[in-house]
């Protein structure tokens, strides 16, 4: 259908393309901070250099306005422009191909009608030799993404199948949780494979496993349903506070999703099998943990780390590493402080961190950033510790480590005023395994 062919008025439609637009997260990547929706121009780092998001407002010249749907639907299912470029990756169409037609109709309908033009031009992408090839791209998509539409299993309930089309296809969950291979390419696009989901690295950060079944005793697998839903909703729960790129997907996406829907995407992710590797801890100890806060009440021969964590942080998380429900994260047996690459753990000491506003939980929480306070040696004793007290079980962090992740950390996220989070260069592409 053509753009003449949609009815202005037609604004129930309207606003389901607008949920749906919530639920793909349209707005984490073409709208930086403050700027106009959709006005694009957000820098998103890969592996071939910074490529900018495009203005997706109506406006005729510098948005997508004379789109037709058709061009609209190949654009975001098949990463095709309309002049018939190939778009980067960098837009996750290999996920939007699983979106179904109804779907795309309302989205395109409230692009259209829904969305104000804004007739700027977005800052462009530069890319040199030979990534400048938008051609080449046509051959990475023939070898590695299917465009097969989202198929429901018939032996799972309707809410199942509702949790994992969100999860497969708009919510492209996958595009930064499931491992890729050498070539780039998410190595599965849905649950056929157990690689699907199975987490992996961002930049250096550590992206949990979203595979919650099993039994219990690693990552969110011993997270109930309700546990999901609540850090979905608001970027909370008794386990673990979000941090790093998540936030944008819970402060733009999640948290408006209806409850039925992200309870959907709980259940769906209670159904997938998570992956014991061999040298993983089966379970936490509860006796290691008891130990180091032992250690700490009494405070006598304290280690370097133990005294700057009784000096800075254990106002807020406490001596027993557990932190207060909802409040203030735990340390203990999280995957943040169990993460091989500790880039995760250093950037939040240095730079603090800031919970997002939502709608179910308007309080923005925030940690202070400590990086003017602690010097490299200070931050490497003080992770080392957190890595290997309470029963975490990682290893030591060098002072020279500390000073590399200084080096690339954005601005921090805590001195700078509110809303700022949004603006910086957050969203980024995945390193190749
Ligand atoms: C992870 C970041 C990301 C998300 C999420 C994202 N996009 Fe994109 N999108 C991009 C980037 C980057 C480009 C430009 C790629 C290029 O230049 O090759 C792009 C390009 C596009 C284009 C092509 C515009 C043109 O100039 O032809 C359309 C249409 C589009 N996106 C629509 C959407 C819609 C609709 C959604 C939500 C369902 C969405 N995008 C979500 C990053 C994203
Ligand atoms: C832009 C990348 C990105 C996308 C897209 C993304 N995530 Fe995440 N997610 C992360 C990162 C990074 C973390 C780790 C956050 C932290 O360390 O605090 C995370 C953490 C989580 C956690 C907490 C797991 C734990 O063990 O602590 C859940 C649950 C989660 N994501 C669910 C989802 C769902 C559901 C989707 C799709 C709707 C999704 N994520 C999409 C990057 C992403
Ligand atoms: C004023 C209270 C306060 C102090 C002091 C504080 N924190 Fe935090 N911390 C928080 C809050 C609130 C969060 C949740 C913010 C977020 O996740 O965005 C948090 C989050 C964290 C996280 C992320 C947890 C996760 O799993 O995502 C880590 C790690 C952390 N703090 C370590 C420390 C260390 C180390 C210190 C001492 C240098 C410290 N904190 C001092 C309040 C505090």
């Amino acid at each position: 259908m053509a753009f003449a062919d949609t009815t202005p008025d037609d604004s129930a439609l309207i606003k389901q393309g607008e949920y749906i637009a919530r639920t793909g997260d349209c707005m984490a990547c073409h709208t930086v901070g403050n700027n106009k929706p959709y006005s694009g121009g957000l820098g998103i780092k890969s592996p071939f250099g910074i490529i900018y998001s495009t203005n997706i407002s109506p406006d005729p010249k510098f948005g997508i306005g004379d789109y037709t749907e058709k061009e609209f639907a190949d654009a975001v299912r098949k990463g095709v422009r309309k002049d018939g470029s190939y778009l980067y990756p960098a837009m996750p169409y290999p996920s939007y191909a699983k979106m179904t037609d109804q779907d795309i109709h309302a989205l395109y309908v409230y692009f259209m009608h829904g969305v104000q033009p804004v007739a700027e031009q977005a800052k462009q992408t530069d890319l040199s030799f030979p990534f400048n090839q938008r051609w080449g791209i046509m051959f990475w998509d023939k070898l590695f993404t299917d465009d097969g539409a989202f198929k429901p299993t018939a032996s799972r309930s309707d809410e199942i199948n509702r949790g994992a089309y969100l999860v497969q296809a708009a919510g492209h969950c996958g595009s930064c949780h499931t491992p890729r291979a050498i070539s780039m390419q998410e190595k599965a696009y849905d649950d056929s494979s157990d690689q699907y989901l199975a987490g992996t690295e961002l930049n250096g950060w550590n992206v949990p496993s979203l595979r919650a079944g099993g039994d219990g005793s690693k990552g969110i697998d011993g997270w109930s349903v309700q546990d999901i839903v609540d850090y979905l909703q608001t970027g909370r729960n008794v386990h673990a506070a979000v941090g790093g790129e998540m936030t944008a997907v819970i402060q733009h996406s999640t948290s408006h999703m209806t409850d039925a829907d992200v309870k959907a995407i709980a259940e769906y992710l209670k159904t997938l099998p998570q992956q014991y590797a061999a040298g993983d801890s089966k379970s936490f100890s509860e006796d290691a943990r008891k130990k180091t806060e032992d250690q700490l009440t009494q405070a006598t021969n304290l280690t370097a780390g133990q005294r700057v964590y009784l000096d800075n942080c254990a106002a807020c998380h406490f001596v027993s590493g557990k932190g207060a429900p909802n409040v203030f994260p735990p340390l203990a047996g999280t995957a943040l402080a169990n993460s091989a690459n500790p880039t995760g753990l250093v950037s939040i000491i240095l730079n603090g961190s800031r919970l997002p506003t939502t709608p179910k939980a308007p309080t923005q929480l925030a940690m202070p950033d400590f990086g003017w306070r602690l010097n490299d040696q200070q931050v490497a004793d003080l992770a080392t510790f957190i890595r290997s007290g309470w029963g975490n079980s990682q290893t030591a962090v060098s002072a020279a480590d500390v000073k590399k992740i200084r080096a690339q950390l954005p601005p921090p996220a805590v001195t700078s005023k509110p809303g700022d989070l949004d603006g910086v260069e957050h969203y980024s592409s995945q390193k190749s395994q």
